[in-house]
Parts: C-alpha cells; structure tokens; sequence
C-alpha cells in the first residue's frame, strides 16, 4: 500500500535525524580587544560529510509529502557533489534507485562517494547539458527528478524545525553577542540563504545576511543588475557554490550584501583555517571567510561590537587531490601568497587591505 510504503519512508528520515547530533559550532580566534567574535557552524560533520546532508532530507520528505515518490521509483538528480552524495545515502535508506547526471570533468573522489552510497553517475560533456539530461532520464525510467536548484528553496523548512539557522541561533544564546551582526554563505542553489535570510526575518532579528561569490559565478551580477535572467555561462572552480545562471532557488530579495571572492582567496583562507584551528574544510568555506574577515574589518573601523557566524560547507580530505595540492594550485596559475599576506595583515591589524 503506497501510504504505508510512504509512511514508513518518512518514519525512516525521521529516526535518520533523530540519530544524528546537531552540528557544532566552533569559535575562530580572534584578538580579544577586538569585542567581536567569529562562529564556523561545522556542516562537514554531518553523516555524508557536508550541508548538504539537511537539504538531502528536505528534498526527498518534500518529494514523498507530494506523492511523487512511491515504493521503487528510482530518484534522478543534476548534481555532482555534494547533494548527490547525500540523496544517495537517503535513497539507499528507502531502498530506492539514485541516478545522478554530473560533468564528465567529475573529480574520482566525489563519483566513489556518491558510488559509495549505492548511486550511480550519468556522465554529460557540459555543465550546462545537466538539467535538460536529468529531466530527460527521470522522464525515459519513470523516475522523479529531486531537482535541488528549483526545490531548495520551497523543501526546507525555514521557520525552524531545527534547521541551520535556529541551529545556529540557539547554540549562540549563550554567547556575549547572541544575535550575530552578520551571517556569511555562499550559494550553490541558494536555499542556505534563503533559509537564513527568511529566518532572521521571521524571527524579527537586525541580523544581515551577505552572500560570498566566486569568480565567473551569475549570482553577484544577478543580484546587483537585479536580473535573475543574468547569466555567465562560467562554470565554478570553487566546488559547491558560484554557477553559469541565477538559480531559481536564490532569492535575492533576503541578501543585504554580496561580496565576490577570488578563487585563489578562498584556497589561501582554508589553508589559513587548517594552520590556525585544525578545521579542514572545502573550497566554499574559504570562501566564506574570506567574505567574514572583510566585514570584521569593516565593524572594527566602524567602532562596531558583535559577531558573525559563517559556515564549514564539507571536509577537506574530498580536495587533497586539488585545493590542497601546490601542484594543482600552480597549473591554474593561483598565486595565494598575497591573499595569505591580507589575511594574516587582517588578523594582527584588524585592517583589510583592499587588492
Ligand atoms: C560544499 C558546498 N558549499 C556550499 C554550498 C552552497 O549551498 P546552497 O546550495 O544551499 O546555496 C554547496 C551547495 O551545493 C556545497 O556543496
């Protein structure tokens, strides 16, 4: 019986969250003096290694409330990282088939863990071809297409219901500034920000939420031309974030600020993060540090007092092989040492310099 299959499918997502412990989140050591403090909430933690984990859930429970997943149907995605290995993982749970379309650029790493999880990868030349292939295959196998960059937004759940950001907010209540000034994310779909940026909203919070974008990303020029039809065409080298067009799940609407990162600034900063706390992160979450050290150093110019939280998107050891290879690094002609020296100038200075 399609209701007993599906209840037992959410009953499943449900102890699935209920066996997990919420993520942490860890202080960045800064000056004291300075009276602001700096939070990473740690998504790397999560049972499938990155944020991704919360949207995974999200989308799949969405798809089952609506009827669109019955007992066998085979789940389709258009993602090659970390979302994929999560819905993997969720699907294997229900006992599902999970095909997702990714670039044949694909780093080996990231195709084992989402094989690991019992998926299987549908190989496309370009980027840009996914969408219309993953349709395509949902459509040809009778399957669903989970479809992250439409349905991020709408999935999660943004008045609480534990997600990141009253996470996030009550771990901070005890803290001397418990209502960040800032918070910090970049977007891949968007439905990060959009869950802060509703949340702070819903909550009545004066907390801003600034967006952090690579290089070539569609999002900055979208927001700033205020044209969700801006596109770049460019894909993202920083994994997770940044994409050729404005997604349908990024709402501008909730974004105060948005900050654009050079690449070689966001692999500089988690190398920094490594040195200074331990913490081995990706791509994206230098990226978002990159963007919370400027608005510190605007606070402290500004006389201002508070915190900022920003987010650990997913662990290092997926780039061992890229962002954390000097070789890698050198063939895309990155140069990190003057984006390493702003950032240590930052953290003894309180001054950021700008390029
Ligand atoms: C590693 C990483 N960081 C950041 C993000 C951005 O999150 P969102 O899609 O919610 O905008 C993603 C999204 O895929 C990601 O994989």
């Amino acid at each position: 019986m399609t209701a007993d299959w599906t209840g037992s499918a959410i009953a499943m997502l449900e102890a699935d969250a209920n066996r997990s412990a919420d993520t942490h989140l860890h202080v960045f050591p800064l000056p004291a003096e300075w009276g602001i403090d700096l939070y990473l909430k740690d998504e790397s933690v999560h049972p499938t290694g990155s944020l991704k984990h919360r949207l995974a859930r999200s989308l799949i429970l969405y798809a089952l409330v609506n009827g669109r997943i019955h007992d066998g149907s085979t789940l389709v995605e258009a993602s090659s990282g970390s979302t994929a290995v999560s819905e993997a993982y969720f699907a294997r749970m229900l006992g599902l088939s999970f095909v997702t379309v990714v670039p044949r650029s694909t780093s080996q790493e990231k195709i084992d863990l989402i094989e690991f999880y019992g998926g299987r990868c549908h190989f496309v030349d370009a980027a840009s071809d996914m969408y219309a292939e993953a349709e395509r295959l949902a459509a040809e196998c009778g399957g669903h297409y989970l479809d992250q960059f439409t349905y991020a937004e709408r999935a999660t759940d943004w008045r609480g219901n534990n997600n990141i950001a009253e996470s996030v907010f009550s771990q901070l209540s005890r803290e001397r500034h418990p209502i960040p000034s800032w918070i910090v994310v970049g977007a891949g779909t968007g439905g990060t920000s959009a869950t802060f940026g509703r949340y702070v909203r819903y909550r009545r919070h004066d907390t801003r939420i600034a967006v952090v974008d690579p290089e070539g990303s569609a999002f900055y020029g979208g927001w700033a031309n205020q044209d969700p039809s801006f596109t770049t065409g460019t894909p993202s080298r920083i994994e997770g974030i940044g994409r050729p067009r404005v997604e349908p799940s990024f709402v501008p609407g909730i974004i105060d600020e948005m900050i654009p990162v050079p690449d070689a600034a966001s692999i500089a900063a988690i190398r920094l993060l490594k040195q200074r706390t331990l913490h081995w992160a990706g791509g994206s979450t230098g990226t978002n540090l990159v963007g919370a050290f400027q608005l510190i150093a605007r606070m402290l110019r500004d006389g201002e007092r508070g915190s900022v939280v920003t987010l650990i998107c997913d662990g290092g050891a997926r780039y061992l092989d890229t962002y954390y290879s000097d070789d890698w690094v050198a063939e895309r002609g990155w140069d990190l040492a003057p984006h390493r020296a702003r950032m240590e100038h930052f953290l003894s200075s309180g001054e950021w310099r700008e390029e």
